[in-house]
């Protein structure tokens, strides 16, 4: 395991709510070497001690269990301001480092890769073994993306390239492989022939705050579709790799990801929504609307076809949403109704078909949905009903956070879950069909009130199985 981690963006907001917790809970569990040194590059100039005094500020209350990992982090950590313009100044400030295997970790904006790249290089820091670690977004449309990941071939290998979409890191995402490749039940009925239709949805109570500047340029389509929604499908709807190698995984995602249908002008009546929240309540706090005078959206609803031969047909439903009434990440697989109907109550068109609903976040279950007769028995007609089989396990684990296992994985050098040049182009392909098609088609952005299930041209996108609270669906 490598065991010097730069951390560029240290004083950044990741950093201080996911990285540096991260890193204090792998020591604390002894999970990194013993000479394991954290060099965190910001660009505020602080002097080692300050940014220590800040750091123990931001993760004192959180940590407060945790005191002698927080000293035992600190002590393994050497802050350094830099200008990453400056290629001759960080290859002077960083050189020093090169004498052991590093992992450079960028959690910066996309426009800072390019310079850091240089620094990097300069200072010896890409000569393999060293790897490169870079946070989303990876460029704003295909043709950024294909630069940035030109640049970064410029420097160093792919496989020595890590690309972080922290959902592959969530231990709930990483059971959708177990399930569906783990289990012979479902490889039989996985495939248009039986499934109806697929929901994915991630809905948020969270809202822009903060990130203004960043989402406006952005958008849900691009900081959320793009990148973990995509990720999510194409871990429901990729082939069984040969083996769990990396690229044998990676190859069966971007498999599914090339095969989405392109969007067209046409379809964005009627295959997707937009929508950007007002003033409301979310949780019972009044909160405000996102006003920024862009015309980005918070909220999006897509359905998408992937074209191939298991999945012909079957549309994805794909909703994102910041304030909606609850924070929800869901996957619901809606099966297709038996071939001949044979009750009469209900009849057919009462009879509601299985579905598989997979809930990822806040909590962790698998529920069945199947029909039963659950009444006594007696003479006359045999009455079903719905019922729910609940898979879930029956105390799951405490879960480490996404980043505990990304990091560790990229010290480690397994790509498994992270995201390859390849996969990055071919999810943004699919995108740029949608802006470009929402551009065309000139498709307006809906208010919603904040606490609300995004606008009401989108109650058709949304799972039958979320709980509405009362909300309208
Ligand atoms: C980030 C997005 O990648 O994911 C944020 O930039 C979003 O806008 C976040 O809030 C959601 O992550 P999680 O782990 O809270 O579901």
């Amino acid at each position: 395991m490598h065991d010097t981690l730069l951390l560029f963006g240290a004083t950044g907001d990741l950093a201080q709510r996911y990285l540096f917790p991260s890193l204090l809970h792998l020591l604390r569990d002894r999970l990194l070497p013993g000479a394991f040194r954290i060099v965190a590059i910001g660009r505020s100039e602080h002097d080692d001690a300050g940014f220590k005094d800040w750091l123990r500020d931001r993760l004192g209350d959180v940590e407060a269990r945790d005191s002698a990992a927080l000293d035992d982090l600190l002590a393994r950590t050497r802050y350094l301001s830099l200008d990453l313009n400056d290629v001759d100044g960080m290859a002077a400030a960083l050189s020093q480092y090169a004498d052991r295997p590093s992992v450079s970790y960028l959690s910066t904006p996309p426009d800072l890769f390019e310079p850091a790249c240089r620094g990097l290089k300069a200072a010896g820091l890409l000569e393999a073994p060293s790897r490169l670690v870079l946070e989303k977004p990876i460029g704003r449309d295909l043709a950024s993306a294909r630069a940035i990941n030109a640049t970064l071939r410029s420097a160093l290998d792919e496989s020595r390239i890590f690309r972080i979409d922290h959902y592959l890191g969530k231990a709930p995402v990483q059971n959708l492989l177990a399930l569906r490749f783990g289990n012979t039940l479902m490889e039989a009925v996985w495939q248009h022939r039986w499934i109806a239709s697929v929901d994915i949805i991630v809905a948020e109570t969270a809202g822009v705050d903060g990130r203004e500047g960043y989402y406006a340029n952005y958008g849900a389509l691009r900081d959320m579709v793009q990148n973990h929604m995509l990720q999510l499908l194409a871990l429901i709807a990729m082939e069984a790799p040969s083996e769990l190698c990396a690229d044998c995984i990676r190859d069966e995602k971007t498999k599914v990801l090339r095969a989405l249908r392109p969007m067209t002008a046409a379809d964005v009546a009627t295959d997707s929504v937009r929508g950007r929240y007002g003033n409301g309540v979310v949780d019972g706090e009044a909160v405000n609307g996102f006003t920024h005078d862009s015309d980005v959206e918070t909220f999006v609803a897509l359905r998408a076809y992937i074209d191939n031969w298991r999945w012909a047909g079957v549309p994805f439903r794909l909703v994102t949403g910041k304030r909606m009434p609850s924070r929800t990440t869901e996957v619901v697989v809606s099966f297709k109704p038996v071939s001949h109907w044979v009750f009469e109550r209900p009849d057919r068109a009462h009879a509601r078909p299985n579905r598989l609903r997979m809930r990822l976040q806040p909590e962790e279950t698998i529920e069945l949905g199947l029909m039963g007769s659950l009444a006594a028995p007696e003479w006359g007609a045999t009455e079903l009903q719905p019922m729910s089989l609940d898979l879930s396990m029956s105390s799951t684990p405490a879960r480490r956070i996404a980043y505990e296992r990304l990091l560790v994985d990229a010290l480690k050098g397994d790509q498994t879950l992270f995201v390859r040049d390849d996969e990055v182009e071919a999810a943004w392909r699919w995108i740029d069909s949608v802006s470009s098609a929402w551009q065309a088609a000139a498709t307006p952005v809906h208010d919603y009130p904040a606490g609300s299930w995004g606008p009401a041209a989108a109650s058709d996108f949304l799972p039958v199985t979320l709980s509405t609270n009362g909300h309208r669906r």
